[in-house]
């Protein structure tokens, strides 16, 4: 049992006394059991006299901090301690006739000093008349340094935390708070000393505090750290906000609960970041599929203008000049010959107009994606040495599209095949059309170079393949480059099916 037990139950019964003259007629008996029980204990014995010196102390066992027990006798506490808060308190007490218990004092003595804590009563003579102090003590020095230290490493790591722009809470087994940092404070509106101890649910809603504490529970019950995304008010700055909320259960040695650390970070800034930033991508991608749209339907406005008005045109003239042609045949050999050679050049111009039509908006789109793609690779080994090949994989090819969806897809087949000649020296080349989860899917695949996907995200370069992305992407669809160097390269392009003639209308912005 240790001595500071002891000394409580001899001090507790010191003083339940029922009256003075009682007291005085036992004080001498007590003082003499105190004076044995300090030589049995590692307590030394004191005595002041009615002004507080001291006058006696016996079993002084502090030597090692250099100080004899002569340096005590006739002075006070007050003369021999360090003036604080504590020495306040026990001259109080002392004034009040009380008793004290683990006072702790720094006594300095010259250039020695040494922390006691000491437990004191007042004593009465025989006629029951105050005559001081007599009491116990203890050299506290070293855990008076250790319970410093970690006083020390406390203020640190709370001054730490408080600069600290995330909110940190601690709590117990029990989920009371035990402590709170600034942000924390500044988040909740409130200070740690007027929730410490308590669930906070003065402070908070009760659906709120049901929350919290649920997931408390839920961090001890599953011991490891939780974390979620929760919506709470934020009292400095009074708004809503997002937060990432991390809580941690502490466990003891015998693994019963202890502490819950509580992190909650601030993403409201970010998630407004973030969603700025989708939106003006999206208004970006909506922009970039209007342009595109523009540039289709001008394209094919200008192939049909060339065709009616040029096209009908030069069929005229040639058909004049066939007549010519024929009528100078036998009478005019000049004329025939001038005649053959404007048919000629006629029929290059007409060839050329048909290119030109056929470069603007191939008017084999209006026949189907499955025609238009088929025309796409005979067009494309009719200019190269590859072969290409076209698999339709569904009976409704040319019905899963809308009309603006089948061109996005025939111009990525177009892209696709325009890269291939430019970058890939590929010799075979297969495209495949197929229906699949509600999605129309396009592939077009060669044996060609390949390239470093990865590489290539980063670096710069042309807008082929981004701009096809973009133009997917705003149909509800996605773009998937698959390659590798030496590898050939597959792109693989899905619209959804459904989404395409329904949704697009809403998506784009109108055009003007
Ligand atoms: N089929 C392919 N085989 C090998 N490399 C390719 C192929 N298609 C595209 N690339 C590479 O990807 C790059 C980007 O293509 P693209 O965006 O169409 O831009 P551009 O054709 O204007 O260079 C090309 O420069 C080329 O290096
Ligand atoms: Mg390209």
């Amino acid at each position: 049992m240790g001595g500071g037990m002891l000394d409580r139950l001899r001090i507790g019964k010191l003083f339940r006394r029922t009256s003075a003259a009682d007291a005085a007629a036992r004080a001498v008996d007590d003082a003499e059991a105190l004076r044995r029980f300090a030589s049995i204990s590692n307590e030394w014995y004191w005595e002041q006299d009615e002004t507080l010196r001291f006058t006696s102390v016996r079993n002084w066992n502090p030597r090692a901090a250099g100080i004899e027990p002569e340096a005590l006798i006739g002075h006070t506490l007050a003369e021999l301690a360090a003036p604080d808060e504590a020495l306040e308190r026990q001259l109080e007490a002392c004034a009040a006739r009380q008793p004290y218990e683990s006072f702790r004092c720094h006594l300095q003595i010259g250039d020695r000093a040494l922390w006691l804590s000491l437990n004191g009563v007042p004593s009465y003579d025989s006629e029951g008349r105050f005559c001081g102090y007599i009491g116990t003590g203890r050299e506290v020095s070293k855990q008076t340094a250790i319970e410093r230290a970690l006083r020390e490493r406390d203020t640190r790591f709370r001054e730490i935390l408080d600069l600290m722009p995330v909110a940190v809470f601690v709590k117990d087994a029990d989920s009371r708070l035990v402590f709170l940092n600034s942000e924390c404070e500044a988040q909740w509106g409130t200070r740690s000393e007027d929730v410490r101890g308590t669930d906070a649910s003065s402070h908070f809603p009760p659906s709120a505090v049901e929350t919290y504490l649920a997931s408390d529970r839920r961090a001890f019950e599953e011991r490891r750290a939780i974390d979620y995304e929760e919506t709470v008010w934020h009292a400095g700055h009074r708004t809503e906000c997002i937060v990432h909320t991390y809580k941690k259960p502490i466990f003891d040695n015998a693994g019963k609960p202890r502490y819950l650390i509580g992190v909650r970070v601030d993403m409201t800034d970010k998630k407004v970041i973030e969603r700025k930033l989708r939106a003006s991508e999206q208004l970006l991608r909506n922009l970039a599929f209007h342009q595109a749209k523009l540039l289709e339907d001008e394209r094919r406005r200008i192939a049909r203008d060339v065709h009616d008005e040029l096209g009908q045109n030069l069929l005229a003239v040639r058909i004049d000049a066939s007549r010519l042609a024929a009528r100078t045949a036998v009478s005019n050999e000049r004329l025939h010959k001038a005649a053959a050679d404007a048919l000629h050049t006629i029929d290059e111009t007409i060839r050329s107009v048909r290119q030109i039509i056929n470069n603007l908006r191939p008017p084999v789109l209006d026949l189907g994606l499955s025609a238009a793609l088929q025309w796409l690779a005979r067009e494309f080994e009719r200019h190269g040495t590859s072969r290409c090949t076209v698999e339709i994989g569904t009976p409704r090819a040319d019905e899963l599209l809308s009309e603006a969806s089948a061109t996005v897809m025939f111009r990525l087949a177009q892209e696709a095949l325009t890269n291939i000649r430019k970058h890939a020296c590929a010799t075979e080349v297969c495209i495949r059309l197929d229906e699949r989860d509600g999605n129309a899917w396009l592939a077009i695949e060669d044996n060609g170079i390949g390239m470093n996907v990865r590489a290539r995200r980063t670096a710069q370069g042309g807008f082929g393949l981004v701009g096809m992305r973009e133009r997917v992407k705003a149909l509800g669809g996605s773009l998937q480059v698959e390659s590798e160097p030496g590898a050939g390269m597959v792109l693989r392009a899905a619209i959804p099916i459904v989404a395409l003639s329904e949704t697009r209308e809403t998506k784009v912005p109108a055009g003007g």
